[in-house]
């Protein structure tokens, strides 16, 4: 969850790591650190508590020059955030400094048989215990790196990620993974490494993705792989190009990049569709390896995700069994491990995520995989571990996405799902030709439709007044808009810090009736016809106890009487409108998250993607 860099070059050091540190950030984190390699005997290592600004501002009153280093920005698993545990990590005699991302679940096995071989710690973590576990195997059998972190891998439980400098290599950075992403990227006469893509983005696109039990080496112009036996497997390592602009990853003229994002879902709307649609304006999976013939073959859809991802799942669900006559179970991913049900082979597990390295996601589609059933991930990072692990991907084309709070890869994945839903449908003879057609023509008016919204922000902005002051917030809806519902109050709560909830509105009167007064806000949500009436009745049943109302709804209904304050989006086909009504409701959290002095980029205890269970 926090960032690793590594450098080495003809630059100074310090200041590739400290940017690509900055560009990190989002991924959430609590103190920092760097070590620069000043010459082969003199490793510098400067660590700090909190923002990458306090190393900053640490490392500019001391005179560091050096051209290869490491840096590390920790999110705690083992030990208090402080200056003592923050990487980077040494042995004793500073043969081996490393940074780590993840977490040695064995650390304290491993620690006490270091202790017998006595080997002293400094700190709390399971960093340290594995950094002296390398070193004692390099000493011991007086072998080279490769051999050494094979060593202490194999006897390590848990995941990592680990950038290494060994004092007799000086001109060579080393690098392991199991369970933690990490990449190495190529420039010219330099290579880099990092936990993500975004942190080399303005160096270089061309990457290669590290698997899992894979080591190697990065030097000035060369990049080496091993595997655990180490063997050399450079060869087979594929250089990746990443379509990303370098200055996709700036705010550009926004204060925040979740406003810049919520602003750039039009256009990478737009794409994603373009993406999936054919130069006909057929729905095109084929290219992704989607026959009609195997969607045909279909006979029930799983679908596992985590948070936003997984409240995308919960609309796309709704949609699939609509429109395709048959079933779709949604479960969160990090549930799913605990489940037994029986799973049908004729079935596809599609898995979403952002990121494609949340570990939870990443383990239900390696269950999937051992019960034989085919996987279609939706992801938005190429190349990414989900991507290289799935039967199939369907990228979307959001570009970074930086903010902790998903909004413009939210959106993204909702088409996507729509495109794939009604692909299904057709293959599988339920819906004829003009519904196809009318269904693809009704998606393609999404991205104008959103800018709409987006043009009349400013309204959206003064409601936010009304919720900055509240302890609790209530979302309702019922089917798509229920499920719409818990993603609107997800972003609330993740940036705003403010209590909220979603409810299916059918059961408020099961319970949560109870909670409500004149100091709770109701955001109800009501754009589905056939629901409408029913709706109506549970915000009378909220505004009789009292309770305060914002009610959203498609332009062609009217609740304004009924409630305090009313928000609408354009009418659309009733299944899309997940995809207008969030938009106000990003609008909303953010605004809220302003008026109450927060950075909405990084929520406190929130990190952007999330590689531990
Ligand atoms: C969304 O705003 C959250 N930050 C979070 O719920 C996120 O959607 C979840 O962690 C899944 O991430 P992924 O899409 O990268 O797998
Ligand atoms: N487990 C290590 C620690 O607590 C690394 C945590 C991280 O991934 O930042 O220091």
């Amino acid at each position: 969850m926090c960032g690793i860099v590594g450098y080495i070059g003809n630059n100074n050091a310090k200041d590739v790591l400290l940017e690509g540190l900055k560009r990190l950030e989002y991924r959430g984190y609590d103190s920092a650190g760097i070590a620069v390699r000043c010459d082969s005997s003199l490793v510098e290592i400067v660590k700090s508590e909190g923002k990458i600004d306090n190393l900053v501002k640490k490392i500019s009153s001391l005179n560091i020059n050096g051209t290869k280093g490491i840096g590390h920005s920790r999110w705690s698993t083992h030990g208090k955030p402080s200056e003592i545990n923050a990487h980077p990590h040494h042995s004793d005699d500073y043969n081996v400094v490393g940074v780590h991302n993840g977490i040695i679940e064995n650390y304290q096995e491993l620690k006490e048989k270091l202790l017998r071989h006595d080997y002293s710690f400094y700190s709390e973590t399971d960093t340290e215990v594995l950094i002296k576990l390398i070193d004692y195997y390099y000493k011991k059998y007086n072998i080279g790196p490769v051999d050494a972190i094979n060593k202490a891998i194999v006897r390590s439980r848990g995941s990592f990620a680990l950038a290494l400098m060994f004092k007799d290599y000086s001109d060579q950075i080393w690098f392991a993974k199991k369970g933690s992403p990490l990449i190495i990227a190529k420039g010219e006469g330099e290579s880099f490494l990092a936990s993500d893509v975004p942190a080399l983005l303005s160096y270089t696109n061309k990457v290669y993705y590290v698997d899992d039990f894979e080591c190697g080496s990065i030097s000035k112009n060369e990049i080496k792989f091993y595997d655990l036996n180490g063997d050399d497997i450079t060869d087979t390592k594929k250089l990746v190009s990443i379509d990303w602009e370098a200055d996709s990853v700036n705010k550009g003229i926004y204060p925040y990049y979740m406003i810049k994002e919520i602003h750039e879902q039009p256009e990478a709307i737009k794409e994603t569709i373009n993406a999936y649609l054919d130069k006909n304006n057929n729905i095109d999976f084929l290219h992704i390896g989607i026959s009609e013939k195997y969607l045909k073959s279909l006979d029930e859809i799983y679908i596992y995700a985590c948070g936003s991802a997984y409240h995308v799942g919960l609309v796309g669900a709704q949609i699939i069994e609509n429109i395709t006559g048959i079933n779709a179970r949604v479960e969160l991913a990090s549930e799913f491990k605990y489940r037994n049900y029986h799973m049908n082979p004729n079935a596809l597990a599609i898995i979403i995520s952002q990121s494609g390295e949340t570990k939870d996601t990443y383990e239900a589609l390696l269950k999937c995989k051992e019960s034989n059933i085919k996987t279609l991930a939706i992801c938005n990072v190429k190349g990414s571990t989900i991507t290289r692990d799935a039967d199939f991907t369907a990228l979307t084309y959001a570009g970074p996405e930086i903010a902790v709070a998903t909004t413009k890869a939210y959106s993204c994945q909702l088409v996507v799902l729509y495109l794939f839903s009604i692909a299904l449908a057709f293959s599988k003879g339920q819906i004829d030709i003009s519904r196809y057609r009318s269904l693809i023509e009704d998606i393609s008016t999404i991205p104008q439709k959103i800018e709409s919204i987006l043009n009349n922000e400013s309204t959206i902005q003064s409601l936010a007044q009304r919720l900055v002051n509240k302890k609790d917030v209530f979302f309702i809806g019922r089917g798509i808009d229920y499920a719409l519902s818990m993603e609107a109050s997800l972003k609330l709560k993740e940036i705003s810090y403010i209590h909220s909830d979603s409810y299916a509105a059918g059961e408020l009167k099961h319970g949560t009736l109870s909670l409500i007064d004149e100091s709770v806000m109701v955001i109800a949500i009501l754009t589905q016809p056939d629901l409408f009436e029913k709706m109506v009745s549970n915000i009378v049943e909220v505004k009789s106890r009292g309770g305060k109302v914002i009610s959203l709804t498609t332009d062609n209904f009217n609740v304004q009487v009924k409630s305090d304050y009313n928000i609408t989006i354009p009418t659309i086909n009733p299944l899309f409108t997940p995809s207008l009504s969030i938009i106000p409701l990003q609008l909303l959290a953010y605004y809220t998250s302003i008026g109450k002095g927060i950075d909405p980029d990084k929520p406190k205890n929130l990190a952007k993607s999330v590689t531990v269970e």
